[in-house]
């Protein structure tokens, strides 16, 4: 089976990310052959700054290793060290109507938002079919918002299939959704957008703050609480064993305990996962060229496979 997903750059990595979507990606690494690549073709339909892509990318890059992406099993590669997808990209442009690409909400959203409507932003989602075509994927594991776009990618893999040859799987979207609800200091979704996220990577001292600042209801010390409905214990949970999340539930709900002490384990956990990655992305960062040399043989690889599928296409149009 193999496995492909994309990532866009989106800035410092927070504790919402890591376990919404980056802890979940590396744990596919089990389930199968994963390719996993940074959509920095796709980066360029909402940025326009030069200096902006180049960090964004490589933040990525640094991130998914440093958390553990392991490089030997996992296909890890820039988008755009493969550009046999733009001309792929190209050839399902040609079979895809414009009504399928006009009922996209991603785009209806971006616009409505206020960004401009450029071709690029138009056309996402048949960039987005080539990424996943071209690399013969079975299962497109995505967020909730980018499930349209995987069935978008069908319709043009079926389309393409039926008007010339079955040059490509027909692949499946699987829903990263639920596997964790992530809320940030102020008990709303952790977001960059809602200001309200504990980053990875920051000063530790701040996170610590952070922590420390994580909103609870205002019960006293002496009080039995629920922990289902504490945000300190939500956050808690995703770091602690099962036997550690039924000693801390059982603790709330004696009385007894108060947030504070909650806030400490909190941040004790937070420190003892994500010490070992802050190590080994500063040993990465002094490294330029050993994940340079990662992203250029992912490169390679992706390329062998998007090769043999692009000459296929080529072919079945009467390019050959
Ligand atoms: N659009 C995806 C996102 O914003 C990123 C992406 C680009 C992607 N190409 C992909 C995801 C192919 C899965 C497969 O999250």
């Amino acid at each position: 089976m193999r496995i492909l997903s994309g990532i866009q750059p989106s800035g410092r990595l927070h504790v919402g990310n890591y376990f919404g979507m980056m802890r979940p990606a590396l744990e596919l690494q089990k389930q199968g052959q994963v390719f996993l690549f940074i959509a920095d073709y796709h980066a360029l339909t909402t940025v326009i700054d030069p200096q902006e892509i180049r960090q964004g990318r490589l933040d990525v890059a640094l991130d998914f290793l440093a958390c553990g992406l392991d490089a030997e099993h996992t296909v890890f590669y820039r988008q755009s060290d493969v550009p046999e997808v733009q001309e792929l990209a190209w050839l399902l442009s040609c079979v895809t109507p414009m009504g399928l690409l006009e009922r996209c909400h991603s785009y209806k959203d971006k616009i409505a938002k206020g960004l401009s409507a450029n071709h690029g932003l138009f056309a996402y989602p048949v960039l987005m079919a080539a990424d996943i075509l071209i690399m013969q994927s079975n299962v497109v594991p995505v967020g909730r918002d980018q499930k349209q776009h995987v069935e978008v990618t069908r319709d043009i893999a079926l389309k393409f299939n039926n008007l010339y040859e079955p040059v490509f799987s027909i692949p499946e979207p699987s829903i990263l959704e639920d596997v964790a609800v992530v809320p940030g200091v102020d008990g709303q979704k952790m977001s960059k957008s809602y200001n309200n996220t504990i980053e990875i990577f920051g000063d530790p001292k701040e996170a610590r703050r952070n922590i420390m600042r994580i909103v609870t209801d205002s019960s006293t010390v002496a009080d039995p609480k629920d922990p289902d409905r504490c945000n300190v214990y939500a956050l808690y949970k995703l770091f602690a064993t099962e036997a550690e999340r039924e000693e801390m539930a059982a603790r709330y709900r004696a009385g007894g305990m108060g947030y504070g002490e909650v806030k400490k384990a909190l941040s004790a956990k937070f420190e003892e996962h994500f010490a070992p990655f802050r190590s080994r992305r500063e040993e990465l960062q002094k490294n330029p060229d050993h994940v340079e040399s990662i992203l250029r043989s992912g490169a390679e690889r992706a390329r062998a496979e998007a090769e043999k599928t692009l000459r296929a296409a080529r072919r079945a149009v009467g390019l050959d």
